[in-house]
C-alpha cells in the first residue's frame, strides 16, 4: 500500500502548492460565463489541459491538481489522459469526492456536505484511475445567528468519515472546512468560528482513527468578512491565522494548504506570504487555490486557441508568485 504520509508530504513539498481545478459543472459554467465561453465538455477539457500542459508551472510550483469526476476520465485531442499529463510533470492527481453542500434540514441558511453513501466504492475506482488524494469541502457560513453547533458537528462528522474511508483506500484526504468570507463580520468573529470548527474537526478525526500524519488541512485564512468596513493588513491576517492554528491544529499534521475563498489573486498571494514570514510554525503552509490561481489565466484564454500561450503564461506567473509566498519571499514588484 502507498504510504499516505509520503503522499501528504509530497503535496506540501517546499515551494509547491496545489491547483484546485475541480470546479463542479455549475461552478465552471459560471467561470466560463464570465468570459462568454460555452461550458461544453470539449471546452472544459481544453481549458484544463492548457493548465496541465504548462510545464513551467506544473514542474516547478504545482505539487498536485484536484480534478472533477469528468476530468479524471478525460484525454486531450491526441488521446493522452489528462491524469498522465499531470503525473508526467511530476505532480499528483487528486479528486473531489464530495457531492456538494446541501441545505441542512430544519436549519435555515446552513448546509451539510453530502456524498458518503457509496464513497468506499468510488474511492476504489478513483484510485484505479490514478488519484493519490481526495478533497471534501464542508461549508460554514457566518451571520449573527449562525453557525449553529449542529452545523459544525454534522459537517465535522462527515469530514471524519470521509477521511477514514480515504485512508483505508490509501488516498490522502484533503480536509476542507471552509468558513466563508461572505458577510460583514469582523476578523475576530472569523477567528472564533474557525477555532470552534477546527477544534471539532480534529476531535472527530481522532475519534474516527484518522492518521493525522496522512492528511492535508485546507482551511480559510482568518480574515474580515467581504462586506466588513474594516480591512485588516496582511500581517494582522497572518498573525490571527497562525494563532488560530496553534490553538487547534496538531503539530503532526504535515501541511496546511489554504483556499482563496474569494480573495483576489494578489491578496491571496500577499496574505500567504505574510503567513510564511512568521517563523517557528510546525506545518508547511502553502496554497490550494482555485480562483486565485486561475482568474487571470481564464481572462487571458477567452476560449480562443490563439490565446493558449498567454493563458499558460498567466497561470505560470500566478503559480510562481504563490511559490515565492510559501517561502515568504514574494514582493509586490515581482508581480510586474
Ligand atoms: P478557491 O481558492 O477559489 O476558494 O477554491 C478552492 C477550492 O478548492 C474550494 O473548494
Amino acid at each position: 500500500m502507498t504510504d499516505i504520509n509520503e503522499i501528504a508530504k509530497k503535496m506540501v513539498a517546499p515551494g509547491k502548492g496545489i491547483l484546485a481545478a475541480d470546479e463542479s459543472s455549475g461552478t465552471i459554467k459560471k467561470r466560463f460565463d464570465s468570459i462568454n465561453v460555452e461550458s461544453t465538455e470539449d471546452n472544459r477539457m481544453n481549458y484544463r489541459r492548457i493548465l496541465f500542459e504548462t510545464e513551467e508551472a506544473m514542474k516547478n510550483y504545482i505539487s498536485g491538481v484536484i480534478l472533477f469526476d469528468e476530468t479524471i476520465r478525460q484525454s486531450n485531442k491526441e488521446g493522452k489522459k489528462l491524469v498522465d499529463i499531470i503525473s508526467e510533470a511530476g505532480s499528483l492527481p487528486g479528486i473531489k469526492v464530495d457531492m456538494g453542500a446541501k441545505e441542512l434540514a430544519m436549519m435555515s441558511g446552513e448546509t451539510v456536505t453530502e456524498g458518503l453513501d457509496g464513497l468506499r466504492e468510488r474511492l476504489e475506482e478513483y484510485s484505479s484511475l490514478g488519484a493519490k488524494f481526495a478533497k471534501w469541502r464542508a461549508v460554514i457560513a457566518i451571520s449573527d445567528e449562525i453557525p449553529s453547533p449542529l452545523c459544525i458537528d454534522t459537517n465535522s462528522h462527515a469530514l471524519a468519515r470521509y477521511s477514514a474511508l480515504c485512508q483505508e483506500a490509501g488516498i490522502v484526504p484533503i480536509v476542507e472546512p471552509e468558513v466563508l468570507m461572505d458577510g460583514s463580520h469582523s476578523i475576530e468573529r472569523c477567528y472564533e468560528v474557525t477555532k470552534n470548527t477546527l477544534t471539532k474537526v480534529f476531535d472527530d478525526l481522532v475519534k474516527h482513527k484518522v492518521d493525522l500524519t496522512g492528511i492535508c488541512l485546507k482551511p480559510n485564512m482568518v480574515i474580515d468578512g467581504k462586506d466588513s468596513s474594516k480591512k485588516s493588513s496582511p500581517e494582522e491576517i497572518a498573525n490571527m491565522t497562525v494563532n488560530c492554528f496553534k490553538e487547534t491544529v496538531p503539530s503532526e499534521v504535515p501541511g496546511i494548504v489554504f483556499l482563496s475563498g474569494g480573495q483576489s489573486e494578489v491578496e491571496a498571494t500577499e496574505n500567504l506570504n505574510a503567513i510564511n514570514k512568521i517563523e517557528g510554525t510546525p506545518w508547511n503552509l502553502s496554497f490550494s487555490y482555485g480562483r486565485a490561481l486561475q482568474a487571470s489565466a481564464l481572462q487571458a484564454w477567452q476560449g480562443l486557441q490563439e490565446n493558449e500561450e498567454e493563458c499558460s503564461k498567466a497561470f505560470s506567473h500566478r503559480a510562481k508568485m504563490n511559490s515565492l509566498a510559501t517561502k515568504g519571499m514574494w514582493t509586490k514588484d515581482q508581480e510586474n
